[in-house]
């Protein structure tokens, strides 16, 4: 498959679903390049990748190691960087990240967590030709200012301030929105209530697309699995499955064989 538009990924609204997923590594990236619409270099390598409780602690230059990485192994794939934690408080700061991450990789998108109140940075960004993926929802690095992981979408009012973001975030130019933890029935109404495709997290099945994190859909994080992850390989267990039979070879000195040496 050849490396999607911005307008092909746009144009696929009400008409296909988008699919896609997380990486972090060009190894990876090679294997998910051309199955997927897009592949996210998620903040979200902080926790999966780092092993840190949260993603906060993330930097600018290492998503862009991760980007790089990315770009070098999917060269066929729609490529998003996560703009960190604390690299995009106002317009300039903003763009000085998101000109970093398009000067040092190959990304083709940032994605930026919030809602009306970052349109002005979206704005500034998608005036000076970034292409910006919106989030909205459960917002991962507001863990700690909310005090938790708290699923959006509960009750009238909230919908209401949801769709609004959603549509401020349309306005200031984000040509896609990853909604995250949100009841389904909201997510639906966002859904409707914009021309760009929304990519749900945790967010049901009336949406345009679905975005998984790659260990957890994969089964290499085996500690928890959040509800809305469904595993479709038991990577944890397959690896260390490898790992034990190469350590017993060793050990038996059945590895290597006469074919295995020069
Ligand atoms: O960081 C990430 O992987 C994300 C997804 C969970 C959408 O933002």
């Amino acid at each position: 498959m050849k490396k999607q538009s911005m307008s092909a990924l746009l144009g696929k609204k009400g008409k296909e679903k988008l699919t896609v997923i997380t990486a972090y590594d060009a190894l990876f990236a090679n294997i998910f390049d051309g199955e997927v619409d897009c592949i996210l270099v998620g903040d979200s390598l902080n926790m999966s990748f780092a092993g840190e409780s949260d993603t906060l602690s993330s930097t600018l230059d290492q998503m862009i190691y991760h980007t790089k990485a990315v770009c070098n192994g999917a060269k066929n794939t729609f490529i998003i960087c996560d703009l960190p934690f604390g690299t995009y408080f106002n317009e300039i700061k903003a763009l000085e990240s998101s000109i970093k991450v398009f000067q040092e990789t190959n990304a083709d998108a940032v994605k930026i967590e919030g809602g009306k109140e970052r349109a002005s940075i979206i704005k500034a960004l998608t005036n000076n030709s970034i292409a910006v993926v919106g989030h909205i929802g459960l917002m991962p690095q507001n863990v700690r200012s909310e005090g938790g992981y708290k699923i959006k979408g509960k009750d009238a009012q909230n919908i209401q301030e949801l769709i609004a973001d959603a549509q401020a975030i349309e306005k200031a130019g984000a040509f896609c929105i990853v909604v995250e933890g949100v009841k389904p029935d909201a997510a639906k109404l966002i859904t409707e209530s914009v021309n760009v495709p929304i990519i749900g997290i945790g967010a049901g099945l009336d949406v345009d697309g679905q975005v998984l994190v790659w260990s957890d859909m994969l089964g290499f994080f085996d500690e928890f699995k959040p509800k809305f992850v469904r595993k479709y390989l038991d990577g944890a267990n397959m690896v260390r499955q490898g790992v034990q039979q190469y350590v017993q070879d060793v050990t038996d000195k059945k590895f290597p064989s006469s074919e295995e040496i020069y």
